[in-house]
């Protein structure tokens, strides 16, 4: 075959790749469509990767089928065996290598002179080897500290080291000048792994003094960090289909971290550099809110409430995913619905610790996906509703937000479901304990709220039991 028909037949498979990663991209946007987005999208990446590898004569078909097998096994193992509240750290995982194999190959090519283009290095090959060094350094070590925070391994809390804004200004001034003179000077190669060495404390300085709960959000930028470093990479070996996925990849990213902070009303600086989570409230300021006022339940109370109730909504949180009640709630759902009463989901963008957390949870155990509704239609419902059942959800349901003249809350402004407008409110948790705002909520002292003390699962289970009993 011509060398020139080749080069046709590869940019066509690229164009196919690439279009089959934007389709991806579209069926991800919604939940009926996101299993065959996702299948999509990988099969996009199969057919460059195979593409690539067969172009380039890296390697022959048996070692690409041998990948394929081996890839497979280790895809499909940790995908049936990861439990959901752990697929943040996953993600983070995933990125961090994306971010490692971008600085590493780029280093390759700044030694290896069949990587390189043909007529020498070039001015865009050395600023993109830099970049990807860079960005991917930033990115795997990044990723490593937020892995490790919400695996336990290190602490969750914000680590506020004096001077860090300085220190890290100093790095990434001190990396982007060793990138310059390595452009200047290609040949020296131990520039480029001291620009990722440098990169590679400023990304474990940019994470560290993050709370554990704003890692989703620290996720989802640093995965548009290892696309941008990825379409580095691509310019690096003046590959199309690296150019496409990586900037898909950092333009969704970049989205999906805005799309959260408007959802918590905060800044990408504030989630960056606030340090929110550091501060938790103080045994008085809880005192201050609650004494004598907080009342609590039973699970038979709540049945009985429920027995009189035309409409009923759940509200999940964070506790439910901890809890795993997705099952004791999908189970109460029936029941009241084979009784004949009218039951939603009210669903925050921002409840639980990942974008879509709560749908994926409900999805699970076969809620319909009509009965989950969003932010600005369960709150002009909730002056009809009888009862709020809470499940484990704190910040999104707290009345403080309304506050945003009190520059000391770090909830201000965000929009939250405002179920203290139905008439009867079941917040269960197993404590008045904060949540991940780490202040105290008026809705568990307000007339209209009962507490009910429980693990979330249990609690639903127990309420079933009375329901079936009454
Ligand atoms: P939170 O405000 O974090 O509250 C969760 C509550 O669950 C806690 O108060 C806890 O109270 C309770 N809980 C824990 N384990 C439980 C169990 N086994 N049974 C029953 N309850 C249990 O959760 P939320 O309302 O879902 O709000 C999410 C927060 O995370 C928001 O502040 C949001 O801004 C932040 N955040 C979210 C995201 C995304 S993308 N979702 C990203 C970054 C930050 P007890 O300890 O008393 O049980």
């Amino acid at each position: 075959m011509s060398e020139t028909l080749t080069q046709a037949l590869v940019n066509l498979a690229y164009v196919i790749a690439a279009s089959l990663f934007i389709l991806g991209l579209k069926g991800l946007s919604h939940p009926r469509t996101a299993v065959r987005g996702n299948l999509l999208g990988a099969a996009g990446m199969l057919l460059a990767v195979v593409v690539t590898l067969l172009d380039r004569h890296i390697i022959g078909f048996e070692l690409i089928l041998a990948g394929f097998v081996i890839g497979a096994a280790i895809g499909a193992t940790l995908a049936v065996r990861i439990q959901m509240t752990a697929m943040p750290q996953l993600v983070a995982l995933f990125n961090g290598f994306g971010g490692a194999a971008s600085a590493v190959v780029a280093g390759a090519a700044l030694i290896d002179p069949t990587l390189q283009p043909s007529g020498g290095i070039t001015l865009q090959f050395s600023v993109a080897t830099v970049l990807s060094g860079l960005i991917g350094a930033v990115t795997f070590w990044g990723s490593l500290v937020a892995f490790g925070k919400l695996q336990g391994l290190i602490t969750e809390k914000p680590v506020l080291l004096p001077g860090r804004h300085v220190l890290n200004l100093a790095l990434l001034l001190g990396s982007l000048a060793l990138g310059a003179l390595l452009v200047g000077a290609p040949q020296e190669f131990w520039l480029y792994w001291t620009v990722v060495a440098a990169a590679s404390l400023l990304g474990v300085l940019l994470v560290i003094p993050i709370g554990g709960a704003d890692m989703p959000v620290v996720i989802s930028l640093l995965n548009s960090y290892s696309g941008l470093a990825a379409a580095a990479t691509g310019f690096v070996l003046s590959n199309n289909a690296l150019i496409i996925s990586g900037s898909l990849v950092g333009a969704a990213g970049l989205i999906l971290t805005n799309l959260m902070c408007k959802a918590m009303n905060r800044s990408l600086p504030n989630v960056l550099f606030g340090g929110v989570g550091a501060v938790v409230a103080t045994a008085q300021e809880q005192e201050d809110i609650y004494a004598g006022k907080v009342k609590a339940t039973s699970p038979e109370e709540v049945a009985m409430l429920l027995e009189g109730a035309r409409r009923v909504v759940f509200v999940p949180g964070y506790g439910m995913a901890v809890a795993q009640a997705q099952y004791a709630t999908r189970d109460l759902y029936q029941l009241l619905e084979a009784k004949g009463v009218e039951v939603e989901f009210a669903i925050h963008p921002v409840a639980g610790r990942m974008p879509g957390h709560m749908n994926v949870l409900l999805a699970e155990v076969d809620i319909p996906y009509d009965k989950l509704k969003g932010l600005e239609e369960s709150n002009s419902l909730f002056p009809q509703t009888d009862v709020v059942i809470v499940v484990g959800a704190n910040d999104v349901v707290n009345p403080v937000a309304r506050d945003v003249n009190d520059p000391s809350n770090p909830i201000a402004g965000m929009p939250i479901l405002e179920v203290d407008k139905a008439k009867t409110v079941v917040v269960i948790k197993r404590s008045l304990s904060p949540g991940f705002a780490g202040i105290p909520n008026p809705l568990f002292a307000a007339d209209n709220t009962l507490m009910l003390f429980a693990d979330a699962k249990k609690a639903l289970t127990d309420i079933v039991a009375a329901l079936k009993e009454s």
